[in-house]
């Protein structure tokens, strides 16, 4: 297969660990015969300061006219306690999920058998965790007006949504929890914003073409708490932009590090990958950070290719890695691997693989 795949690297450690992931993608397109076109581009931070915009056009278009953005990690502290920046490396991303029509995001979150004792939460809670959230992207209280008053002491962001954007998104849920544990649980705050009571009222009436999927409902709040008290009761969780940002880096903590969640975001056009953790300013540049979010995100990426056998092989690889007790410092502070080092091991179980999957 011919790919065409922009990778925005972005900043902090983007760089480092998306170079890892684009190794793994090489050595997939050598053992099948694929053939991968990678073109970077700037976003973010370091597009700011090369260019003042923190989405270039040159790199949207790049990405409208790729098959698939491999994307890195975005921010830089000199944005973060800067409230009156009138520019932010962020608004590249969201940005970019605008114009791409990026409307859902899909964050799977599992607990592997060998890392169960790596996570702060008890083995016996997060032990057969498999579950994945369904966050839409491109509405809600992120993209609705935002307004500060003249004298600057009164600020204001509106949630709004859409029945249309509701129902596109919760039409993949539910296709996704066909092919699963076939439960999706709504998060909302429908006991005190409209926009979540609209969210109940659109998605228990689409339930109904999907007779074979258990819908339930779950505050916001008592999710948060759910998710750390009874991790494995989920299968898929759908739920608007915000909620969605703050429970995904929840259910990070069940993984036993942020470092191996990816995620693929969907929608009307060209997809992206990328992990969900951020650009992790104070480890860039010393090769220490966990590439293995990136390089699960590439596996996605093949994913929605269908490129099936490609995908399991990485993930087989990674589990196969962990088992092995292989990883950078998050994970393993004894025996610490390197970023390149891991995308490294990768590629080799990869190669020794193949064979054994007959290419
Ligand atoms: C994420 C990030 C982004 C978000 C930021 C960088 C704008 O936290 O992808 O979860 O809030 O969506
Ligand atoms: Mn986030």
């Amino acid at each position: 297969m011919k790919m065409k795949i922009a990778v925005l690297s972005g900043d902090g450690i983007g760089p480092e660990v998306t170079k890892e992931s684009v190794k793994v993608l090489e050595g997939i397109a050598e053992a099948f015969g694929h053939d991968f076109q990678f073109t970077e581009a700037l976003v973010g931070a370091i597009a700011i300061d090369k260019t003042g915009n923190p989405l270039p056009e040159e790199t949207l278009n790049l990405c409208k006219e790729s098959d698939a953005v491999l994307f890195g990690a975005i921010g830089d502290p000199k944005y973060d306690n800067n409230p009156d920046a009138k520019v932010r490396p962020e608004q590249g991303l969201l940005k970019l999920r605008k114009e791409l029509g990026l409307f859902a995001n899909i964050r799977p979150i599992t607990a592997y058998d060998s890392l169960l004792d790596k996570s702060p939460l008890k083995r016996e809670i997060i032990q057969g965790t498999d579950m994945v959230i369904y966050r839409e992207l491109t509405g809600g209280i992120y993209f609705g007006e935002k307004k500060l008053s003249e004298d600057g002491k009164v600020a204001s962001d509106l949630c709004e949504y859409s029945q249309f954007e509701i129902e596109r998104i919760a039409h993949l849920a539910f296709k996704t929890a066909q092919q699963r544990k076939r439960k999706v649980t709504l998060v909302d705050k429908a006991n005190v914003l409209e926009s979540s009571r609209l969210w109940r009222r659109v998605v228990t009436e689409l339930a109904k073409q999907y007779p074979d999927i258990a819908l339930d409902f779950l505050f916001v709040d008592n999710a948060a708490m759910q998710m750390i008290l009874n991790p494995s009761q989920f299968d898929v969780i759908l739920t608007e932009n915000m909620f969605g940002d703050i429970i995904s880096d929840e259910g990070s903590v069940i993984g036993g590090s942020i470092g191996l969640l990816a995620s693929a975001s969907v929608g009307s056009g060209t997809a992206l990958f990328e992990p969900i953790h951020g650009s992790y300013p104070q480890a860039a540049g010393k090769n220490i950070a966990n590439p293995i979010a990136s390089i699960l995100s590439a596996a996605m990426l093949l994913e929605q290719f269908s490129l099936h056998d490609e995908a399991r092989l990485i993930n087989k690889a990674v589990e196969i890695l962990l088992n092995e007790n292989i990883g950078t410092i998050d994970l393993n502070k004894e025996n610490p691997s390197s970023t390149s080092e891991i995308g490294d091991v990768i590629v080799k179980l990869i190669d020794s693989q193949e064979v054994s999957i007959g290419g």
